[in-house]
């Protein structure tokens, strides 16, 4: 993965950076699951009023919403990973237009007593959704806070009923040449492809997301649907999922093939272990990196010990990087 450079982006202008206000008047519109159906797109053209707010809502998930203040929609949606559509971190803006995220169907096969395709309507329609405000740390060494909208990733684990073989769950992304011109260079083996442990996979805090900021995902962030993983390098939340797929062996995953010294299949935030050829002690949160913008420590686990730690007691995290 490249790291990121100065000319990559433009510092933010100050209008681009949300009021508290507006923020918090956001938050009350979350995607309900019964309003979801009517979602129109391409996803860029979501409309607020599409959406219904729950009310007082909070998840009961623990660690669900980071108290940081969160990135700017301009930040969250004009500085991406999306090498699909080019490896520029303002790529994905310029050309995820492409992507057709209507139609969609996600198909979950494998080791699973209950396999299914399960079209777009029907997952947004799967779990009530809910506001879960993540830090997200990307293995270049920046970072964001997200107010992502989905549901546990658990829900839709227990729909299909894992069978005793299963031991990871595997997320395969779209590949269309048509849709994504970039799938023409090497850079990696397409289709994106990453994986989780079974049990990491039904930590509740593990999220299938459908929107940020209170609408639809645009599609650089991944549109339709996507993963997102918290505790962990962003790399490991795959966008535009298409299947998801439960084995008994640890599947393929994109980065660890392409430079296995560089990118582990746990990719645990991990302050103490740098990567090969940078340190990862401490990160830029994205919109705050002026003139004389401190970086930030990087947490372990991305600050989610608590609730993810004991997944991996007693392992040596050096080795399982
Ligand atoms: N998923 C796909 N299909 N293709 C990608 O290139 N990049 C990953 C991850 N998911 C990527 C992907 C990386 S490296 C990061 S840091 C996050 O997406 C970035 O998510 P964001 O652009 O929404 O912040």
């Amino acid at each position: 993965m490249r790291i990121a450079r100065p000319r990559d982006r433009a510092e933010p202008a100050a209008s681009e950076i949300t009021p508290r206000t507006v923020f918090l008047d956001r938050r009350r519109w979350l995607l309900a699951a019964t309003a979801a159906v009517a979602l129109p797109g391409p996803a860029q053209t979501a409309r607020p009023g599409k959406l219904a707010p729950l009310a007082g809502a909070k998840s009961p998930v623990a660690g669900a919403v980071a108290t940081d203040r969160p990135t700017s929609p301009a930040d969250i949606t004009g500085y991406n990973n999306y090498y699909e559509f080019g490896t520029d971190k303002g790529d994905p803006a310029r050309h995820a237009g492409t992507l057709r995220p209507r139609p969609w169907s996600v198909t979950v096969e494998g080791e699973v007593h209950k396999p299914a395709t399960f079209d777009l309507d029907t997952l947004l329609r799967l779990a009530p959704m809910e506001e879960r405000i993540y830090r997200l740390r990307c293995v270049e060494g920046w970072s964001m806070v997200v107010p992502w909208v989905g549901y546990s990733l658990a829900e839709l684990v227990r729909r299909v009923e894992p069978t005793g073989n299963a031991r990871y769950v595997q997320f395969v992304t779209l590949a269309d040449r048509a849709q994504m011109p970039a799938l023409r260079s090497r850079v990696l083996d397409w289709p994106y492809v990453e994986a989780l442990r079974l049990d990491e996979a039904m930590q509740p805090l593990a999220l299938l997301a459908f929107g940020l900021y209170g609408e639809v995902l645009p599609n650089q962030n991944g549109a339709p649907v996507r993963v997102v993983v918290p505790w962990k390098y962003g790399f490991k939340s795959g966008k535009s999922i298409v299947a998801i797929r439960f084995v008994e062996q640890p599947p393929r995953t994109s980065w660890s093939s392409a430079a296995p010294d560089e990118y582990g299949f746990y990719a645990n935030v991990n302050p103490h272990v740098d990567h090969p050829r940078w340190s990862q002690a401490t990160e830029r949160r994205i919109g705050e990196d002026g003139l004389f913008a401190k970086r930030r420590k990087t947490l372990l686990f991305n600050g989610y010990e608590a609730e993810v730690g004991q997944l991996y007691a007693g392992m040596d995290l050096k080795k399982y990087f």
